[in-house]
């Protein structure tokens, strides 16, 4: 089967169905832009089984996804999509670059959770933009840009509370979307702490990818807590 695409941690082949395409969770870990790179073993069945729940309880809650299901420890199938090429930041507690750029304190929680866009380009470290950037860009419409904020914001509601019950705060997290050729907006790529910030409901231990990024304990050791936890939450 033909690779589609290869990124940082996937790949993305075609299957002998033009409707379902197959996507692998690799064991490679990178940060700050490709500047750290290793090979964790067990971490793309962690990410696959984490990502799979996630996107079951998304799906539940009645949210478009591309995933179609999980079908060995380190696949899934998925419906093809033409990737937007924005990241959607969702923000509830202050944590990571804009922390960062505001000079705030890390950990603080915002009134309101804040939306942020980052235009999908490695060469240029994938920038924060605006509404208008985007426009200028001609990479979404602005009927798309809203349907996808109203969509993250959703997922945030669906996430934080599966997350309250596992004893999991969920800090931030990035969301990829993708369109169907009839013009059907899917949520896609993955929803993991490989793209999302979990920290330990009391305690505020991280548990998530910046273990990787700043070397502060086993990734392995972190995604296990957060599956164990979220796959022992009972969904009403
Ligand atoms: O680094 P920053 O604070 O902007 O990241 C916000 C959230 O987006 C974090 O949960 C991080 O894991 C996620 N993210 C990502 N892929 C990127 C950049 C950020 O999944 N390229």
């Amino acid at each position: 089967m033909t690779l589609l695409y290869e990124g940082k941690a996937k790949q993305l082949y075609t299957t002998d169905n033009a409707e379902e395409l197959r996507l692998v969770y690799k064991n490679d870990a990178t940060a700050f832009n490709g500047g750290k790179h290793d090979v964790l073993h067990g971490k793309g069945e962690l990410n696959n089984a984490i990502s799979t729940l996630f996107f079951e309880v998304l799906e539940e809650e009645d949210v478009q996804t591309h995933f179609i299901k999980k079908i060995s420890d380190t696949e899934q199938l998925v419906r093809p999509t033409r990737i937007i090429p924005l990241e959607v930041v969702v923000r509830n507690i202050t944590a990571g670059s804009l922390a960062r750029r505001l000079g705030w304190e890390e950990g603080k929680a915002l009134s309101e959770p804040i939306v942020e866009w980052y235009y999908k380009d490695d060469a240029l470290g994938d920038p924060l933009v605006n509404e208008d950037h985007i426009a200028a860009l001609g990479v979404a419409k602005v009927e798309e840009l809203e349907e996808m904020r109203m969509r993250a914001l959703h997922v945030n509601n669906i996430l934080v509370d599966l997350c309250w019950k596992a004893n999991l705060l969920l800090v931030d997290f990035k969301l990829e979307f993708g369109l169907q050729d009839d013009g059907t907006l899917l949520l896609a790529d993955e929803v993991s702490p490989d793209t999302c910030r979990f920290w330990d409901s009391e305690t505020k231990e991280k548990m998530d990818k910046d273990l990787y990024r700043y070397g502060l304990g086993s990734l392995q050791a972190g995604y296990e807590n957060i599956l164990s936890r979220i796959g022992g939450v009972v969904y009403d």
